[in-house]
C-alpha cells in the first residue's frame, strides 16, 4: 500500500510541488466546481500510477489543481466508488496521497437521498455523523502507522469547527443548509423501501453510495473534513416516483450554482 500510495504521490508531486490548500472531492453532477479554478493543471486519472478510471455517467476522471479564492486547491472531477469493485484501499487512494502532498482539510460533496421528512430534493445538507458499520472498513488490514493510529477515534469525522464556519458562510451567501447523518449504502441498485425504514430507526436521515470511506481514511489521516450532501430525490418509498440515475443528475445539475456559491464562500472564510 504504502508503494501505491507513494507512487501516486510522486507523480503528482512532480506536476505541482508547491503546497496545496484544500482537497475537494466533487459528487455526482457537482463537477463544475472544478472548473472554477483558476490557473488549472489537469491530470488524468489515467496518467497517476494506480489510480483507476472512473466509468460512471456524470464522473469524471480528473484531478485539477488550481486556485479559488486565494486558496490552492485541488480537485477530484470524479471519484471511485466501492460498488464499481474497487476494494477499499482503492476507494481511499486519493485521500492517502493528499495526506502526503501535506493538505490538512477535505471537503467532500454527495448526492444522496433524504430520508429526514424536511430533507426534500435541492436540500444542502451538512454531514454531521455517519452510519458506515454496513460496509468494509477501508482501515482493515495492516495499520498504515505512517498515517494514523490502528484504533481510530471516529467521534468528529466531520469536523464540528468546519461545520460552524460552513453554516456562516452559508448564511452570508443566503444559502440554505441543515445538517443531518449520512447512512453509507454499498449499492449500485437503490435502496428497499424496507431498507429505508430501517435506516430510519438507526437514525439515518439521508442516504448514499460514497463518502464514507474516504471521510474515515482522512480522520485516520488526521485530516479535517466538511461533507456537504446534495439532496436530490426522497429516499426509497417515501414518494411516489421510480429512482433513477438521470433523476439525481437532473436534480444535482439544478442545485449546483447553489453549490458552488456557498463551497466558494466557505474556501474563502476558512
Ligand atoms: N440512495 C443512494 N444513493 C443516492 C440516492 C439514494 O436515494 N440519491 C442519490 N444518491
Amino acid at each position: 500500500m504504502y508503494k501505491q500510495i507513494n507512487n501516486a504521490y510522486s507523480y503528482i508531486y512532480s506536476k505541482y510541488p508547491q503546497p496545496i490548500d484544500i482537497a475537494i472531492i466533487c459528487g455526482s453532477g457537482l463537477g463544475k466546481l472544478a472548473e472554477q479554478l483558476e490557473n488549472p493543471i489537469t491530470i488524468d486519472y489515467n496518467d497517476i500510477p494506480h489510480f483507476p478510471v472512473s466509468t460512471i455517467l456524470g464522473h469524471e476522471g480528473k484531478l485539477i489543481i488550481g486556485t479559488l479564492c486565494d486558496k490552492t486547491i485541488i480537485a477530484m472531477k470524479g471519484r471511485f466508488h466501492y460498488y464499481e469493485g474497487h476494494d477499499m484501499d482503492v476507494v481511499t487512494l486519493p485521500i492517502r496521497v493528499f495526506s502526503k502532498l501535506g493538505i490538512q482539510t477535505l471537503i467532500v460533496t454527495n448526492a444522496c437521498g433524504g430520508i429526514r421528512e424536511d430533507l426534500n430534493p435541492g436540500q444542502i445538507t451538512l454531514i454531521s455523523d455517519h452510519l458506515g458499520f454496513m460496509a468494509p472498513s477501508p482501515l482493515r488490514g495492516p495499520n498504515l502507522d505512517e498515517f494514523g493510529p490502528r484504533f481510530q477515534d471516529m467521534s468528529d469525522v466531520y469536523s464540528k469547527d468546519l461545520r460552524i464556519l460552513a453554516k456562516e458562510s452559508a448564511k452570508k451567501v443566503n444559502v440554505d443548509v441543515k445538517e443531518g447523518i449520512y447512512c453509507f449504502f454499498k449499492g449500485p441498485m437503490f435502496e428497499t423501501p424496507a431498507e429505508i425504514r430501517a435506516f430510519k430507526v438507526l437514525g439515518a436521515d439521508m442516504v448514499g453510495m460514497s463518502t464514507v470511506p474516504e471521510a474515515i481514511v482522512a480522520r485516520h489521516c488526521g485530516m479535517k473534513t466538511l461533507g456537504i450532501s446534495l439532496v436530490t430525490n426522497k429516499a426509497a418509498g417515501l414518494s411516489s416516483n421510480e429512482l433513477n440515475h438521470q433523476e439525481v443528475m437532473e436534480a444535482a445539475n439544478s442545485a449546483e450554482e447553489r453549490m458552488i456559491k456557498f463551497v466558494k464562500q466557505f474556501i474563502k472564510d476558512i
